[in-house]
């Protein structure tokens, strides 16, 4: 059996270890897990409750076209309801915009440093990936722009970049749309969107009116608590949302996660208690991390991406056994570890555990 040729040098995605699997590797009785940018309060127990009532009709497919939770949705972003699309997680419509866009003919354009799965999807359809180096970090938005050609179909932008951390600004988000042909579609991947508090963060929603070539990705899975769930959505023009559409598997989302997600979409204070707690995680991280003298990216998501100055597969291995995941093995940012934030304790712990192995490296002095 011969698989297509293009597929055959792709790795299978490696997730976060588990925690189950590392307490029993390790022998240890307490694992903290900061790897996966999870949620470390929860998730919403209105959602529970939904999730609760439903469970009785797991024997009924889904709404496949996701009606109500659609209809919520549209109100409280203030756009029409065939402007949206949901997905198995955001993952999955990064997969559909690939399935539909994109053919061996097309060119793609994304950062060299950004959430995998794009360069993933574009390699399964086949396409001529360009990865545009990041600049400090963030996203370098005249070098994206310079590679685009007539033949480039697609071009991401993660924003808060993931793992970085970087927001691309208002202004520089605005000129770039602004200067990009319409024969682009700009994906603006916005996970971590209901974490960012920077004041020039712009919310892409509010640019749809103008830019009909934009699509937008959210997720249930990060601020809203529901990664288990696998449920997220795209907005863009009615059109392109059609396109979409016309890719999507029939019932990709689940009973369990629309009643959950609709239900987090009307639980403004769990929202707003994830977002505070998230705020003064970041600020614990990037003080402790301003105490040791480690070089870091601000982080406007819920994660932080730090320099340790030792190779940082080592530092997971030493983490690891103090019972703590993190991620490492950034191709270009070989040196350095991404953290979620965690818990207050789980902060403390990981602030604890990280000082203690880089003194042992007298990497700290
Ligand atoms: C930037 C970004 N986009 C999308 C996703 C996918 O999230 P999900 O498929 O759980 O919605 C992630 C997950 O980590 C992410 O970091």
């Amino acid at each position: 059996m011969q698989p297509k040729v293009n597929i055959m040098h792709l790795p299978v995605y490696q997730p976060g270890k588990p925690i189950e699997d590392v307490k029993r590797e390790l022998g240890l009785d307490e694992v903290i897990k900061l790897a996966s940018n999870e949620n470390p309060i929860g998730y919403s127990p209105k959602a529970r409750e939904a999730m609760l009532d439903e469970i009785d009709q797991l024997n009924i497919y889904p709404d496949g076209a996701s009606v109500e939770l659609t209809a919520v949705l549209a109100k409280r972003l203030g756009v029409q309801e065939n402007q949206i699309i949901f997905g198995t997680g955001s993952s999955d419509i990064i997969l559909m915009i690939c399935r539909a866009y994109l053919t061996a003919e097309d060119e793609t354009v994304m950062a060299n440093e950004t959430f995998s799965q794009y360069k993933h999807n574009c390699e399964i359809e086949n396409a001529k990936i360009v990865e545009v180096p990041l600049k400090d970090g963030r996203h370098d938005l005249d070098a994206m722009l310079a590679a685009v050609t007539d033949r480039t179909k697609v071009v991401w932008i993660c924003n808060p970049n993931n793992p970085t951390g970087t927001v691309v600004e208002h202004e520089q988000l605005v000129q770039f749309l602004e200067k990009m042909p319409k024969h682009v579609l700009v994906v603006l991947d916005e996970a971590y969107c209901e974490y960012v508090t920077a004041d020039n963060f712009t919310d892409g929603v509010s640019l749809l009116p103008r830019f009909s070539n934009v699509v937008i990705l959210r997720t249930f899975s990060k601020v809203y608590g529901l990664a288990a769930n696998r449920i997220g959505y795209g907005i863009g023009e009615a059109s392109v949302i059609r396109t979409i559409n016309q890719v999507r598997e029939p019932f990709n989302t689940g009973r369990l996660a629309q009643v959950a997600a609709k239900a987090s979409l009307l639980d403004d204070e769990f929202l707003a208690r994830s977002v505070a707690a998230n705020s003064a995680g970041l600020d614990y991280l990037h003080s402790a991390f301003d105490r040791l003298g480690l070089q870091y990216f601000k982080g406007h998501g819920n994660f932080i991406l730090v320099d340790v100055r030792t190779p940082s597969k080592q530092i997971f291995d030493l983490l690891l056994r103090k019972g703590i995941i993190i991620r490492a093995g950034w191709k270009h940012y070989p040196t350095w570890i991404r953290v979620s934030v965690g818990t207050e304790q789980e902060n403390i712990k990981f602030v604890r555990e990280l000082e203690e192995v880089l003194t042992e490296l007298a990497v700290l002095h």
